[in-house]
């Protein structure tokens, strides 16, 4: 039954199927269109469906209206449930206008061509139908392509996040262990001595730090592993203030030459959700405000973290008096992947906003070039 000429190289292919029951206007149709389009003709409804169900390139159905046993619009309405993509057209006498027109207007047929058609008007309805099924398979396949690249970049997002946050607490762990056997070594080679003893008082300082970065690496960790089976995981009350002293300890040899750190309490806030992941914040948002900050005098430098409740909400604020953010990247700097810096990934914001998101929380930046920036979380407080 199929003849003509193959679809144009880089084109999907479109087949065209005629439907009359009258053998001259099968001839009739083919002779017109077959030069232009690869052609499959049917004598009945029924052969129709057949010959759709076989082929899946048809792209246009053309079907006369008034055959024996199954009619076009019917057809044409059997056809849309089952291949909703393939483009319908009736060829109706006169008489059957207004049924033509219902059907239009029930999706069930996208145009009528008038008995007897022309070759030209032919010509031109089909043209018209192929390009029109070609440009909604082209933007079914965009969607389909946005889709996938949407899931890869977030894909990429994600393992380079998991990156990310494991490498704060393992560099973490490894300066305190190098510090630890460098103690170590002073304290053996004069043993008994009181250097001896101020140096194992060192060890076991940097030793508790490193134990708490490696039980934050299996904290991480484990929540990377709950939220990818996607439970709701570790979900308990956290007392921020334990979080920011714990931070303060952690980045405690980071700040040493560069900043005063400061803590202004004015409240104990509690709210539910994960510490391991507050404390995830609160890394990022201290180790951004100690990289702002200019070399000159320690005493200049200046991060300060402050706890406070207000209207129901936990309040935590960052501020440093750093470089400050250029008002054209402020609405960058959540983008996953946007950074200023030489070696910076640019994902510790992008994690933080989704964390805080995530425990039903906000966050806000103010900041002024040279002047320095001040990130505000707010969460829901938790009151029993
Ligand atoms: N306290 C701050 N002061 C000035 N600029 C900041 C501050 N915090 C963030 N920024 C700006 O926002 C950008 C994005 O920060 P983000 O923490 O997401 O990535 P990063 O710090 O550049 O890289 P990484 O976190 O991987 O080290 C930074 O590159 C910087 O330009
Ligand atoms: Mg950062």
């Amino acid at each position: 039954m199929k003849t003509g000429k193959p679809a144009e190289s880089g084109q999907r292919r479109a087949v065209v199927l005629y439907v009359d029951d009258d053998r001259a206007n099968l001839l009739a149709f083919r002779a017109i269109a077959e030069p232009t389009y690869e052609v499959v003709v049917a004598r009945s409804g029924d052969e129709a469906l057949q010959l759709i169900a076989q082929n899946a390139d048809i792209a246009v159905l053309m079907a006369d209206q008034r055959m024996p046993g199954m009619s076009g619009i019917d057809l044409c309405e059997r056809v849309q449930a089952s291949h909703p993509d393939i483009v319908r057209m009736l060829v109706t006498a006169y008489s059957d206008l207004t049924a033509a027109i219902a059907a239009i207007n029930r999706g069930h047929v996208s145009r009528y061509l008038n008995k007897p058609w022309n070759a030209e008007e032919l010509l031109a309805t089909l043209l018209d139908a192929v390009e029109r099924y070609r440009l909604k398979a082209t933007v079914q396949e965009l969607q389909v392509r946005i889709a996938q690249s949407e899931r890869l970049y977030a894909l990429g997002v994600l393992t380079a996040s998991i990156g990310h946050e494991l490498r704060t607490p393992l560099s973490i762990v490894s300066a305190n262990v190098q510090f630890a056997r460098k103690a170590l070594g002073d304290a053996i080679k004069q043993p008994g001595t009181r250097q001896a003893s101020v140096s194992l008082q060192e060890v076991d300082a940097a030793l508790l730090d490193a134990e708490e970065g490696a039980q934050r690496l299996i904290d991480i960790a484990d929540s990377i592993l709950l939220s990818s089976r996607s439970e709701p995981g570790d979900r308990e009350p956290v007392d921020l203030a334990h979080v920011l002293h714990s931070v303060l300890r952690l980045t405690r040899s980071e700040a040493i030459h560069r900043a005063r750190l400061l803590i202004a309490q004015s409240a104990k806030p509690r709210i539910y959700g994960s510490a391991t992941r507050v404390g995830q914040v609160l890394l990022n948002l201290v180790l951004n405000a100690l990289q702002a900050l200019p070399d000159r005098p320690i005493e200049r430098n200046e991060v300060k973290l402050s706890l406070d409740e207000r209207d129901g909400r936990a309040i935590v604020e960052v501020a440093d008096n750093g470089v400050g953010i250029e008002p054209g990247n402020l609405s960058h700097i959540f983008d996953p992947f946007f950074t200023t810096k030489k070696k910076g990934t640019g994902l510790g914001l992008a994690i933080s906003k989704q964390i805080v998101e995530e425990m039903g929380g906000q966050i806000h930046v103010e900041s002024r070039p040279g002047q320095g920036t001040r990130f505000r979380i707010s969460w829901p407080l938790l009151t029993t």
